[in-house]
C-alpha cells in the first residue's frame, strides 16, 4: 500500500443561517400538530427559513464568513466541492455560481449529491484531492435550502427541515496524524423510494401532472428511514472507532447529522459516549440536511469547545440510501 505524503486538515470554517426563525408553535398554528409532540419526537425546538434566495447564496454567505475570519484569499482555492440536494438549478452547478461571487478565480469545482451524507462525502472527496498531492487548497460546503422542496401541508416532513450553509478549508499537512484518518462510506439503492424528490429529472420531467401530484417537494417514509438510520448510523459509527482502536474515552466529540434527537441519542448511546461528548444543534436548526454537520463543527470550534489533537467521528444517514463515519483529529 502506498504510504500517503500529506494529510488532509480543516484550517478554516464558517457558516450562515438565515435570521428567519420558524418555530413549533408556528406549526401548530397552522397544521394538526403540536409543540410538544415536534419537540419529543425530533428534538427540534425551530428552524432556520431563507425568504428570498436560493442556495448559492446561503453557500456564498458562508464562506464569504470563512475567508474573512480566516484571512483567506479566494484566488488560491483550487477546487470547490457543494453537497448540496438543493442546487440553485439543475445546471449549471452551484459551485460555479459560488466561484464567480466569491471571487475565486483559479478555482475548478462542482456538486455533490448524496443528501443528508452530502457533507460526508464532499469532506472525503476533498481530502483525497488534497492527498494525493494535486490541490493545495480545496473548499468543502455542505448547504441547502430544504424549504424550496417542502410541502408547507405534509405535517410529516415540513417540521423536520429547515435552510443553512457551512464551509471549511482542506489544506495539506506533513503531520500525518492531523486530519482525516479514515472513513466508511457505504450507499445502496434499496432506499430510493423511502425519500426522495421524484419531479423535476429525467425520469418525471415537469409537466402540470408532476405539479398536481406534488412531485416537486420532498417525501419521506418517516418510520421506514427511522428505522435503517438509527441502526446504519450507530453500526458504522461503531465499526469505526473497532477499525481505528478507538475507546469511547479517546474521543472527543461524535459530529452526527442533525435528522432526529433520538437517531443521535441512540448512536452515542452505541458508541458509548456521554451525551456531553455529542455535537448537538437539532433544537435551533432542524434538518438542514448537507449542512447539519459543517454547521455543527463550526459552532463547537467558535465556542472553544473542540481544540487542536481532538479525536472526531463525524457520521450521516441519508436518502439513497447514502451513509458513513469519518474519523478525523482536529488541527487547528
Ligand atoms: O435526514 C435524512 C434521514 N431522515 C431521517 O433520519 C428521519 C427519520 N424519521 C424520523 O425522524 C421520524 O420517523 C419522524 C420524526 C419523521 C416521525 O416520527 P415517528 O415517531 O417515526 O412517528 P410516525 O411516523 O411513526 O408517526 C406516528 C404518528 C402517526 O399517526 P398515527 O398513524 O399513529 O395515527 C403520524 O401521522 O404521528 C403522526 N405524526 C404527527 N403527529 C403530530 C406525524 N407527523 C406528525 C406531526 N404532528 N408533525
Amino acid at each position: 500500500m502506498k504510504t500517503k505524503k500529506y494529510s488532509a486538515v480543516i484550517t478554516a470554517v464558517g457558516m450562515y443561517v438565515p435570521d428567519k426563525v420558524l418555530d413549533n408553535a408556528y406549526f401548530e398554528s397552522t397544521m394538526d400538530t403540536t409543540e410538544e409532540w415536534i419537540t419529543t419526537r425530533t428534538g427540534i425546538k425551530e428552524r432556520r427559513i431563507l425568504e428570498n434566495g436560493a442556495t448559492s447564496d446561503l453557500a456564498t454567505k458562508a464562506t464569504e464568513d470563512l475567508l474573512q475570519q480566516h484571512n483567506v484569499n479566494p484566488e488560491e482555492i483550487d477546487v470547490i466541492i457543494i453537497a448540496t440536494v438543493t442546487p440553485d438549478m439543475l445546471f449549471p452547478a452551484t459551485a460555479c455560481l459560488v466561484q464567480e461571487r466569491i471571487g475565486a478565480n483559479n478555482a475548478w469545482g462542482f456538486d455533490l449529491s448524496a443528501a443528508c451524507s452530502g457533507f460526508l462525502f464532499a469532506y472525503q472527496t476533498g481530502c483525497a484531492f488534497i492527498e494525493s498531492g494535486q490541490y493545495k487548497k480545496v473548499l468543502v460546503i455542505g448547504a441547502d435550502k430544504m424549504s424550496s422542496i417542502l410541502d408547507y401541508s405534509d405535517r410529516n416532513s415540513c417540521i423536520l427541515f429547515g435552510d443553512g450553509a457551512a464551509a471549511v478549508l482542506l489544506e495539506q499537512s506533513e503531520d500525518l496524524n492531523l486530519g482525516l484518518q479514515n472513513s466508511t462510506l457505504r450507499i445502496d439503492g434499496v432506499g430510493k423510494d423511502k425519500l426522495l424528490m421524484s419531479g423535476g429529472g429525467s425520469l418525471n420531467p415537469p409537466t402540470h401532472e408532476t405539479v398536481d401530484k406534488k412531485m416537486h417537494y420532498l417525501y419521506q417514509d418517516g418510520k421506514a428511514v427511522f428505522k435503517v438510520a438509527v441502526i446504519g448510523m450507530a453500526d458504522v459509527s461503531y465499526e469505526l472507532m473497532q477499525k481505528n482502536n478507538l475507546t469511547s474515552d479517546d474521543i472527543a466529540f461524535l459530529v452526527p447529522h442533525q435528522a432526529n434527537k433520538r437517531i443521535i441519542d441512540a448512536t452515542g448511546k452505541r458508541m458509548g459516549l456521554d451525551s456531553d461528548k455529542v455535537m448537538m444543534n437539532i433544537d435551533k436548526y432542524g434538518n438542514t440536511t448537507a449542512a447539519t454537520i459543517p454547521l455543527c463543527l463550526v459552532e463547537y470550534y467558535r465556542d472553544g469547545r473542540i481544540k487542536k489533537g481532538d479525536k472526531l467521528i463525524l457520521s450521516a444517514f441519508g436518502a439513497g440510501y447514502t451513509w458513513g463515519s469519518s474519523y478525523l483529529v482536529w488541527a487547528i
